[in-house]
């Protein structure tokens, strides 16, 4: 598999490195031929190149990783590449949300494979695993910690009564926050993963206009006292779903002392569905981070190279939100 990674900051560098220091029989088959840089940036690397038509137009390069972020060019730059042959490994959560249906189905045209694991959950096998469940069950409730920053604010404040500003620096300095960090705190991330979930569990392209609350406001005093109430503080995406109709809601939840949220520490995800034969099966490791969040897009090379099939279901349900199936709900 001959790849080209478009973007060279965290996550492209860190695919980089997991494919140049891992020797498995699966990583040895993976060779980056390409890396896309921005024009006017110093070419460190022979791979290095500033025009996306170097990549395009070669025909022995087969998998582009789009490591951008933003939405253009990465949505033309995606769109192009699957159009051209070209499978797409993505790990753009702003994207894929706004254009997931419109990547599936054009991928599906071209004969070719779109994948997107580490858009959501950073290192955890989620979308695999979401996917893997709705080959049996109709998904019809979807929640969890899906934001490793914001986790890490919160537990970090908590165990070290810390004030959010000072933790806030910590997460970005450890590589887990956006370039604008109010993504994170605010809840548009989790937002964006949220809705790449609940499109792809209800076969149904999910709107962003659902009610959205962030963690910005809360104080260490706050999170003190509910300690002292015995809950513990977690910023929560929620889906709930009955028969054509949705609801959709990111808020922060207190969890009791004992539950699994409780217990997700620093940049760690947890993240929960539930289907009728299943039950409830839940996901969890690291949500964030260079090396896990290249993991995922590693994965999906692999999955890719050894022709996996994903996302068989088509687009073609038509679903009313109904903010009353997630308000006023206790997990
Ligand atoms: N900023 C994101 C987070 C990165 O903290 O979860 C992984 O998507």
């Amino acid at each position: 598999m001959n790849i080209a990674i478009l973007g060279y900051g965290t996550v492209g560098s860190g695919v980089a490195l997991i494919i140049e220091q891992a020797h498995t029989p699966f990583t040895k088959k993976l060779h980056v031929k390409h890396i896309l840089i921005r024009k006017g940036k110093n070419k460190i690397l022979s791979t290095m190149c500033d025009d996306i038509h170097t990549i395009l137009n070669d025909k022995d390069c087969d998998t582009v990783v789009e490591t951008m972020g933003g939405i253009e060019p990465a949505h033309t730059y995606i769109l192009q590449a699957l159009k051209s042959g070209k499978h797409v490994v993505t790990a753009n959560k702003a994207v894929v949300a706004k254009y997931l249906q419109e990547f599936i189905e054009c991928a599906k045209e071209n004969h070719v494979k779109f994948y997107f694991e580490a858009t959501t959950g950073g290192g955890i096998p989620w979308i695999e695993g979401l996917d893997k469940a709705m080959r049996i069950d109709e998904i019809d409730h979807i929640y969890g910690i899906f934001n490793g920053t914001s986790n890490y604010i919160l537990d970090h404040m908590e165990r070290y009564n810390a004030d959010f500003d000072k933790i806030l620096k910590e997460a970005q300095s450890l590589g887990y926050a956006e370039a604008d960090p109010s993504a994170d705190i605010d809840g548009f991330d989790i937002r964006n993963k949220l809705r790449i979930s609940a499109s792809l569990a209800y076969a149904f392209h999910v709107p962003e206009d659902f009610p959205v609350y962030g963690i910005r406001t809360i104080t260490k005093q706050d999170i003190t006292y509910f300690k002292h109430l015995g809950y513990h503080i977690r910023l929560v995406a929620k889906t709930k779903r009955q028969g054509n109709k949705y609801g959709c809601v990111v808020e922060p939840v207190l969890f009791p002392q004992n539950e699994i949220e409780s217990n997700t520490k620093n940049n760690y995800n947890v993240i929960t569905l539930h289907g009728k034969t299943i039950g409830d099966l839940k996901f969890y490791g690291q949500g964030a981070g260079k090396l896990p969040t290249a993991n995922a897009i590693v994965q999906d090379m692999i999955d890719i190279n050894e022709n996996t099939t994903r996302f068989e279901t088509s687009f073609t349900n038509q679903m009313h939100y109904d903010k009353s199936l997630c308000l006023c709900d206790y997990i």
